[in-house]
């Protein structure tokens, strides 16, 4: 994976609310490219693979059972400057602390169920792809 792409999930609490439309107009709308796609909906296994690097942090637990508690859209996105334009997009972790127009100021409730993912840097990006992708599910 080249360093224009970033990757990103619509989480649960965003499939459930049904903003799966909404949240995917605002990723193009703003220019980004979607080279893979798919509904799906991780294992225990898969989010804490996933999600290993945050095992030590007391929400862990919480995390992998939101995670896993219904379907996602795993996407790789492609733009120019795609990691950091993305983060910009979907605003901060917390959406009451999010920006005015990003995706978790719309569409997020909470600090633990916040809509989406987006990944923090080119090299985690390449990674979390290939977590969710084989390469011929890659546009
Ligand atoms: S970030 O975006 O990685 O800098 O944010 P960070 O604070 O390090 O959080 C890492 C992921 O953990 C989720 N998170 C939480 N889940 C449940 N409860 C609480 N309190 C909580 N705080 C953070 C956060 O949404 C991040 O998930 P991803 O999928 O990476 O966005």
């Amino acid at each position: 994976m080249t360093t224009n792409r970033t990757f990103t999930m619509i989480k649960p609490d965003a499939v459930e609310n049904g903003h799966i439309g909404g949240i995917l107009d605002k990723i193009t709308a703003a220019g980004f490219k979607i080279v893979a796609m798919k509904y799906t909906q991780l294992s225990k296994r898969d989010a804490e693979a996933f999600y290993a690097v945050h095992k030590e942090r007391p929400f862990f637990a919480d995390l992998v059972t939101f995670m896993t508690r219904g379907p996602i859209v795993s996407a790789i996105l492609e733009k120019e400057n795609a990691v950091e334009d993305f983060r910009a997009l979907i605003g901060a972790t917390n959406p009451a602390e999010a920006a005015e127009g990003t995706i978790r100021k719309m569409f997020a409730t909470s600090i633990g169920e916040n809509a989406v993912h987006g990944s923090d840097s080119d090299e985690n990006a390449a990674i979390e792809g290939s977590f969710h992708f084989s390469g011929r599910e890659i546009y």
